[in-house]
């Protein structure tokens, strides 16, 4: 009798929610930007639910200054149908680091790891099961990119990935990695010989090399559908017009006679609309009011908002804001918690502006 031994590779999921976020101050001073809303849900969730429509559902989550929060927001995971392990990082010293410090957790499994602010719209099934069949050191995903100089870059020799380098000044091709990676446990060596780059990290792009140089497989794939990275707003911004693209309409708030909801709209239950033009793709969260206002295309409001007499478009509002009797359209604008809005009354006109530290403020 002849025994087949073969070997089963167990996959687990990486979640990295650590980090400084400074390219999204003020909002980060007060809150993990992985759970600023896109069409009103953490970004987060987008990543996590992927990983476990996957099949792979023992996921670690990278915490830092913000573990409270994300804690709070995700839990055990069963919520989504996985097992969360909380991996507390001491400093944001990197992605690899963050591997690193995930190591007692990921043990000799494979995994995939997903950054907590990036979001890709394909499925990450295909990608798993070629790991699986090829058995690669890793795989990466690739997206060409307008200004590579923000990014890890990928240069191509042959149709492989023969270097990559962080942030280049002279980028060697527009092919940006994206914030996915599978890997199999041959990256622990590579990390635990890593030093640290000129900007004091240990970084992802480094121990990929040292994989390449070392003779393993690493192979690519080039992302077809949009993928982002929520850094800083201008991206949240985009990533919100992305998801709200594929919104299904959906009235379960209460909308009165002299409204008008005009295509992909979610007003979801408790909010009401009173007077007023929502315009879609648009989601007004639970228990908002939005009255004598006009609500434009690519606008998220997250719960317990007040809109009253202003007009807004291409922006998210975070939970509780208020923004009322405003003359002008806000626009391109990313509304922190609980802040609050309004024309001022007095004579003579003057700005009044109570701003955090690192706010931004455009004036007409
Ligand atoms: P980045 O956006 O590259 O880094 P950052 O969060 O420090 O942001 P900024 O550049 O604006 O200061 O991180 C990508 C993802 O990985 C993000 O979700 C945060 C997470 N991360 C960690 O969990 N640990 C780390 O050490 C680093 C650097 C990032």
């Amino acid at each position: 009798m002849v025994l087949v031994w073969e070997r089963t590779f167990e996959m687990k999921g990486l979640i990295l929610a650590g980090g400084k976020g400074t390219r999204l101050r003020p909002i980060t001073y007060s809150m993990a930007k992985q759970l600023v809303p896109v069409a009103n849900k953490p970004v987060v969730l987008y990543g996590l639910e992927a990983i476990v429509k996957a099949g792979v559902t023992e996921i670690g989550v990278i915490v830092g200054d913000t573990a409270d929060a994300v804690r709070e927001a995700l839990g055990d995971g069963s919520r989504f149908g996985c097992q969360i392990t909380y991996i507390p990082q001491p400093a944001p010293l990197g992605l690899a680091h963050a591997v690193q410090t995930a190591l007692p957790f990921l043990g000799n499994d494979d995994f995939i790891m997903y950054l907590g602010d990036n979001l890709i719209k394909s499925s990450l099934e295909a990608l798993i099961d070629e790991f699986r069949q090829h058995r690669p050191a890793a795989t990466i995903l690739l997206a060409e990119v307008e200004d590579p100089t923000q990014f890890g870059v990928a240069e191509m020799e042959n149709g492989r990935v023969h270097r990559l380098e962080e942030k280049p000044r002279q980028p060697r091709s527009n092919l940006a990695l994206v914030g996915v990676y599978i890997f199999s446990a041959a990256i622990h060596d590579i990390i635990a010989n890593l030093q640290p780059s000129a900007r004091g990290e240990y970084e992802i792009t480094e121990a990929i090399q040292g994989l390449i140089n070392t003779g393993q497989t690493v192979r690519s794939h080039i992302v077809q559908d949009w993928w982002k990275d929520t850094g800083d707003v201008a991206a949240m911004l985009e990533a919100n017009r992305l998801i709200l693209e594929g919104l299904d309409r959906l009235i379960e708030g209460t909308v009165d006679a002299d409204s008008r909801i005009e295509g992909r709209v979610v007003v979801e239950a408790g909010a009401e609309i009173i007077g007023s033009v929502i315009r879609g793709p648009a989601i007004i969260g639970p228990g908002c009011k939005i009255e004598r206002s006009y609500i434009g295309p690519f606008t998220s409001i997250d719960s317990h908002s007040v809109v009253r007499e202003a007009e807004i478009e291409n922006s998210i509002l975070l939970a509780e804001t208020s923004v009322v009797e405003v003359r002008g359209r806000i626009s391109s604008s990313l509304i922190g918690r609980g802040a609050r809005v309004r024309q001022t009354q007095q004579v003579p006109k003057a700005i009044q502006l109570v701003l955090g530290d690192s706010s931004q403020v455009e004036l007409p």
